[in-house]
C-alpha cells in the first residue's frame, strides 16, 4: 500500500536512513549514560585519605619506637598516700581506668564497654555488689590486677607499677556505692610495709626495632653440626656419631646455650636435658667422664666453622 506513495528504492533508502539515525541515537545515548558518568567518577579526587593507625597506644604490636631506657628502682612510697583513697590518687586512678579498662568495663564501670559485647564471662559490673570472684575489697582488687582472672579476658596488669595499681583499685571501689568490706588488717599492714620499703624495679626498655633484631638472631638458622665421616677411627668421632641423633637440632641446642663451651661438665649439663628432642641421644646419660671429654672435643671441632 505504501508503494502507492514511494518507489521501492526510495523506501529502502528511507528505511536505511531511519536505521542509521536510530543506531546513532542509541550509541550516543549509551555513551552519555555509561561512559560519561564513568569518566566523571574516575576523575573525582578520593573522598578522604585512608585512616592511619593510631600510634603510641599501649597494646600488642605497637609500632611506636620508644627511646631506649635503663631500668631503675622506684623510690619508697609513703603508705599514707596509697593505702586510703585521696583526691589525687582517685584522679590518677580515673585517668588510668579511662586508658586501660573502659574498653571492657565501660565508662561508669558497669561492664558495658564497647569491647564487652562478645566476652564470656562478662566484664564485672563495679556498681553491683554481687558476682565478684576475688572480691571487691581493696586488696582483692589489687590481687585481681596483679594476677588477672584465669579463664577470662581479665589479664594481669602486674606490669603497671604498684602505686598505680592501688590508684586503680581505689577508683574501681569509688564506682560502686555498696559497702566493699574490710581486708585482713595484717595483709594491709604487710602491703603498707612493702610500699615504705620501696625497691620496686622498672625494667630496661629497648626500642622495638632492637627487640625485633634480638629475636631474629635468637631464631637465626643454625648450620647443622659438621660430623666427621662415619667409620673414622678417631675416638671423638665414634662418640659424636653415637651421641648426636639429629645434627641440625643438636646445633640449635648448642647455639641456644653457649655455656657448654666452658668444659665437658658444662656440656653435659646442657645436653642431658630433654634428650632426644634436643638432637642428642638418650644414651648420653650413660657416657663416662672420658666419653664426655671426647664428645666435648669433638663438638668443639664440629662447631669451629
Ligand atoms: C579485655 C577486657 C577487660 C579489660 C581491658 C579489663 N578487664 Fe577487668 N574484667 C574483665 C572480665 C571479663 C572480668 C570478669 C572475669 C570473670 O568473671 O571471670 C573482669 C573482672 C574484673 C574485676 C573483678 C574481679 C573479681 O573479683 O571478680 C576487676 C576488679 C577488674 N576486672 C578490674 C579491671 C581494671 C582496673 C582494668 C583496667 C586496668 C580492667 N579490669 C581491664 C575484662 C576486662
Amino acid at each position: 500500500m505504501i508503494d502507492q506513495y514511494v518507489s521501492p528504492n526510495e523506501l529502502r533508502r528511507l528505511i536505511s536512513t531511519l536505521l542509521v539515525t536510530v543506531g546513532a541515537i542509541t550509541i550516543f545515548g549509551l555513551f552519555a549514560l555509561i561512559v560519561v558518568p564513568g569518566l566523571r567518577n574516575a576523575n573525582k579526587p578520593p573522598a578522604s585519605p585512608p585512616v592511619a593507625a593510631p600510634q603510641g597506644e599501649t597494646g600488642w604490636l605497637d609500632p611506636t619506637e620508644y627511646p631506649p631506657e635503663h631500668g631503675y628502682e622506684l623510690p619508697p612510697v609513703d603508705p599514707k598516700t596509697v593505702m586510703t583513697a585521696n583526691p589525687e590518687l582517685l584522679k590518677r586512678g580515673k585517668a588510668l581506668f579511662e586508658q586501660n579498662c573502659v574498653s571492657c568495663h565501660g565508662p561508669a564501670g558497669q561492664g558495658d564497654g564497647p569491647g564487652a559485647a562478645g566476652i564470656n564471662p562478662r566484664p564485672r559490673d563495679f556498681t553491683k555488689a554481687d558476682g565478684w570472684k576475688n572480691g571487691p575489697q581493696l586488696l582483692a582488687i589489687y590481687k585481681t590486677l596483679d594476677e588477672g582472672i584465669k579463664g577470662s579476658s581479665m589479664t594481669s596488669y602486674n606490669y603497671v607499677r604498684a602505686r598505680d595499681r592501688m590508684a586503680l583499685a581505689h577508683y574501681v571501689q569509688s564506682l560502686g556505692s555498696f559497702p566493699h568490706g574490710q581486708d585482713d588488717p595484717a595483709a594491709l599492714d604487710a602491703l603498707a610495709k612493702q610500699f615504705a620499703k620501696g625497691g620496686e624495679k622498672v625494667p630496661n626498655r629497648i626500642p622495638v626495632h632492637l627487640a625485633m633484631a634480638k629475636l631474629e638472631t635468637e631464631f637465626k638458622a643454625v648450620a647443622p653440626l659438621a660430623l666427621p665421616p662415619r667409620g673414622e677411627s678417631d675416638a671423638n668421632a665414634a662418640v659424636l656419631a653415637q651421641a648426636v641423633v639429629n645434627p641440625t637440632r643438636a646445633a640449635q641446642t648448642l647455639a641456644a646455650a653457649p655455656s657448654w663451651r666452658e668444659n665437658a661438665a658444662a656440656l653435659a649439663a646442657v645436653v642431658s636435658n630433654e634428650t632426644p628432642t634436643n638432637g642428642f641421644a638418650i644414651s648420653v646419660a650413660t657416657l663416662s667422664p672420658q666419653d664426655w671429654q671426647a664428645l666435648y672435643d669433638g663438638l668443639v671441632k664440629a662447631t669451629q666453622q
